[in-house]
């Protein structure tokens, strides 16, 4: 049965650093597809600015965004940044011309990565860098990780990263990582209506490891439900902050990185964080997801 708290944090540790339980996920700022040019490259600066005066200080971020564009972005709306943020970028993957999403785990391309996270972004030392790993096309597939693993932990080594957190892994493969290095925060799929990860997430709660679910609106197709849409209307909230409530009622270690492009939109996930479900409201939403661990 899973466990909610009625009160939740708004912190939590992240490496060894404190930041807001809300944050922010700067994937699609890149433009359609994740590959640049982006429709409106001024209001993707303006929203970033916004994000930092509502007082997130959380992004997430990667070089194949873009490729590369997201992190200028970044750059040029925020560098020289505050001294309370927290950028986590991602490596793993590259975009070819095509578009598509490739695997780039060799140790040069890892440390070309590295090299070109710390350039666009304008740093001399990445905060938390994840190793993204490739999976079957339907998430984390198992297979051993400690040979990029061990490429990060040497460039952890060299001070270029000061965190490693790892991305779509079992729970095995987690461990594999933690035995090569310590490993800050895991960031796999997880939302109300997709709760694979559920047993996992509560394991790595124990143990004080951030969980970042990516695509914890849906992503590109944002969450819909009858449940959600009732649960939003009886609070007077919207279904999106009512997911995003959910989720930070579900467990004091998730950190969430809901994306978007509008102000609008930003102000009302920030909020979400002002919001608490009700028993009523935790057991209604409780039945949309599929948790594998209650199956
Ligand atoms: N590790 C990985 O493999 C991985 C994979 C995917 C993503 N990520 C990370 O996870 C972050 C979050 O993922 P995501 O941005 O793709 O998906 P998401 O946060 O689940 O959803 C983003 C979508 O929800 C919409 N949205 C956001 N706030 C809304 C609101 N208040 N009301 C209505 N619609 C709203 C956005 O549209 P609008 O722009 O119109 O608001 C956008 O279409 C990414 O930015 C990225 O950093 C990581």
């Amino acid at each position: 049965m899973t466990i909610y708290s009625t009160r939740h944090p708004s912190t939590f540790t992240l490496g060894d650093r404190t930041v807001r339980r809300v944050g922010y996920g700067a994937m699609q700022l890149a433009g359609p597809g994740v590959f640049g040019p982006p429709r409106d490259r001024h209001s993707a600066i303006a929203v970033l600015r916004e994000a930092v005066s509502l007082g997130i200080n959380h992004i997430d971020t990667s070089d194949f965004y873009g490729p590369h564009i997201t992190n200028q972005i970044i750059r040029e709306a925020l560098h020289p940044y505050p001294d309370d943020l927290v950028i986590v970028t991602k490596v793993g993957a590259r975009r070819p011309a095509d578009g598509s999403w490739v695997p780039a785990m060799s140790r040069e391309e890892l440390t070309r990565a590295v090299h070109d996270n710390l350039e666009n972004l304008g740093l001399d030392v990445l905060d938390v860098v994840n190793l993204r790993v490739m999976g079957d096309a339907h998430g984390p597939s198992e297979g051993s990780i400690a040979g990029t693993l061990a490429t990060l932990a040497d460039l952890k080594a060299q001070g270029l990263i000061r965190h490693i957190g790892v991305s779509n892994v079992t729970p095995r493969q987690f461990a594999e990582a933690q035995s090569i290095s310590e490993i800050v925060c895991v960031q796999n799929m997880y939302n109300l209506s997709q709760r694979d990860d559920d047993s996992f997430l509560d394991a790595l709660a124990q143990q004080g490891v951030a969980y970042v679910p990516y695509f914890p609106l849906g992503g590109f197709s944002p969450l819909q439900s009858d449940a959600l849409s009732s649960v939003a209307q009886m609070l007077g909230a919207t279904p999106m902050q009512v997911a995003l409530a959910w989720l930070l009622q579900r467990s004091p270690n998730l950190l969430l990185i809901p994306g978007t492009s509008s102000p609008e939109h930003l102000r009302e996930n920030v909020t979400a964080a002002d919001l608490t479900l009700p028993e009523e409201a935790l057991a209604q939403l409780g039945g949309i997801g599929n948790s594998r661990a209650e199956a």
